[in-house]
């Protein structure tokens, strides 16, 4: 790609602060200066953000200072200048009511940081769920040089001579406990050694699904995806991602460049290959929305009949150590090369071809053949029918194949306490038949459409042996967890949708092959149901949940905000002063 330094330094938009001779470039140079920045820093080079989600509040997040030095590093050999900025950070773990409520607003903190600030180019430091979506989605609607670098997962963890998954092995071992077959004490002491590095979740959950898809659209260097987080090569990533935006300010390679529709149909077609979480559905959809790229829920589709090759957990039994050191996401994206638009460009400025055509499979195990997968037509598919009109998901590779078929009778929880008051009753008319139905979990109703989709089973159905059931609900669920579970359902209760008139005793039909998601009630008596139906009260009545609740859109188009789609380039037209 052409070197446009020579005739665009001096047009440059850190240049707009810095390259001013009167009172306002005073102003900005003599400010910076206070840090003991030489003259010669604000002579038209490229000045790059580090926009850095490092947080002690997000312990998946909480090595980014190390990693931003690296990049820092890798800016200043290659002549630019670095400057290290803050957002808020969105730990999955930690925040309460769920982190996703903040999704959009970290995104409006990314998008004016960037907007406001002397930036040319942006090296977006991610880890944690929220934390990539949210940053990709505020740099979207700025379109300048954007690369992407993720925080890497954490070490497989380990209790006595197990291996456990972050996430998942919560799932299980908690469900152990439920059910009978583990000590509390036991489950106790597992905490110390499920995470037991620097990282975010090392199964193949949000996190490393969301790391995976930055690097399936071509907005990482190759490799990004899997590699520990204490892993050395990470490091050196960081700083070789350093060195590649300044070139990419050079040839302008704005986002909009490399977030093409063709991107992200390798990214859809990618997710299915890996086995990633749905939680992916939401946000490409919102970062599509933000780059102006038309992408629907149905295009979902275009990755059903992928075979899933990655032998990973929540769906298999590896981790994401293992991945890497089987050959990582190269090896997945040579092997569905065919499926690819191998042309898509990407951020260090090859072809997502020239960049994986040589990868190899080093362990079989992990990363099998597209003739022996893992598992076959193991894409997110996409439910229709008068329970979801404007749709819903669910993940076949996480379910249990034969509940994919499934007629069964709802027993509701209107609300996410009536599920925790009522799941461990032994009087609960409930049985392993039974299709447990959750509302007012999406968007508008949590707020914020918390991973609460894979509802815990009642005790006496997990006496029995039998560890999954259908359940259907206007929630998202972990990547990390498993479970024949509907989720997504939209329009959601809260809004309305027909969620919100299951009633127990209800017939609902799951035909996942069918891509049907049904309720055996007429509309007539749906139309009974609604009346006098009022939209549930909000936890807060202000501020930001206000906001929020007031502009959310339904998760069949990516949960955005309806003021934050669309992108408003760069340009500031006043000064401060
Ligand atoms: Fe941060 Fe899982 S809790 S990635």
């Amino acid at each position: 790609m052409a070197n446009r330094d020579d005739d665009s330094k001096f047009k440059r938009r850190s240049q707009q602060w810095f390259g001013k001779i009167d009172k306002d470039g005073f102003a900005h140079r003599s400010w910076m200066k206070n840090q003991g920045h030489p003259n010669d820093l604000f002579d038209g080079r490229p000045v790059i953000g580090i926009c850095n989600t490092w947080s002690e509040l997000n312990p998946c997040n909480a090595h980014f200072r190390e990693i931003a030095d690296f990049v820092k590093k890798g800016v200043w050999e290659a002549g630019g200048w670095p400057l290290e900025f803050p957002v808020m950070s969105t730990g999955e773990v930690l925040m309460r009511p769920t982190a996703m409520l903040y999704r959009n607003l970290v995104s409006m903190d990314v998008e004016e940081s960037i907007r406001g600030n002397p930036i040319d180019g942006v090296v977006l430091l991610m880890g944690c769920d929220k934390t990539t979506p949210s940053l990709v989605m505020g740099a979207s609607s700025c379109d300048i040089p954007t690369i992407g670098l993720s925080g890497g997962p954490m070490l497989k963890g380990r209790y006595k001579t197990e291996t456990l998954g972050s996430g998942t092995g919560v799932w299980q071992m908690s469900e152990k406990v439920r059910g009978g077959f583990m000590k509390i004490e036991e489950f106790m002491d597992a905490e110390a050694g499920m995470h037991r590095s620097k990282g975010h979740c090392m199964t193949m959950g949000t996190a490393s699904t969301m790391a995976s898809m930055v690097e399936s659209l071509g907005l990482s260097l190759p490799g990004n995806a899997a590699i520990p987080a204490v892993d050395a090569q990470r490091y050196r990533l960081a700083q070789l991602t350093g060195r590649r935006i300044v070139q990419m300010v050079h040839e302008d390679m704005r986002l909009s460049k490399i977030l093409t529709r063709q991107a992200f149909e390798n990214a859809i077609k990618t997710l299915a290959a890996i086995g990633g979480s749905t939680n992916a559905v939401v946000h490409l959809l919102a970062i599509a929305g933000r780059i102006g790229v038309n992408l629907k829920l149905d295009d979902f589709e275009l990755g059903s009949a992928m075979p899933n090759i990655v032998d990973i957990q929540p769906s298999g039994q590896h981790l994401m150590e293992d991945f890497y050191y089987a050959g990582g996401l190269p090896a997945v994206l040579k092997i569905i090369g065919d499926s690819l638009h191998k042309d898509a460009i990407t951020a260090n400025g090859k072809t997502i071809w020239e960049n994986v055509q040589n990868a190899e499979v080093y362990d079989p195990k992990v990363i099998r053949p597209l003739d022996n997968p893992f598992m076959a037509n193991a894409g997110i598919t996409i439910l229709r029918g008068n329970l979801a009109p404007n749709g819903a998901v669910i993940k076949p590779s996480a379910a249990t194949a034969k509940l994919l078929q499934h007629r069964g009778k709802a027993v509701v929880f209107e609300t996410i306490e009536e599920l925790h008051a009522r799941i461990n009753d032994e009087s609960l008319d409930i049985d392993e038949n039974s299709v447990m139905v959750l509302k007012n979990c999406g968007p508008k109703g949590y707020p914020g459409m918390a991973e609460v989709g894979n509802m815990p089973l009642p005790p006496k159905v997990l006496r029995k042996g039998i560890s999954d059931m259908v359940r259907v609900s206007d929630a998202r669920m972990s990547g990390t967890a498993y479970g024949t579970v509907v989720l997504h359902a939209a329009p959601e209760a809260a809004a309305g949708g027909p969620l919100a008139f299951v009633q127990t005793g209800d017939w609902i039909t799951l035909d996942t092959a069918g891509r049907k998601l049904s309720m055996e009630v007429s509309d007539a008596d749906l139309a009974r149901r609604r009346e006098g139906w009022t939209a549930p009260k909000p936890w807060l009545d202000r501020g930001y949940v206000k906001l929020y609740i007031d502009h959310v859109m339904g998760a069949e188009t990516g949960a955005d905000l309806d003021f934050l789609t669309g992108q408003s380039g760069t340009p500031v037209p006043r000064e401060s002063h």
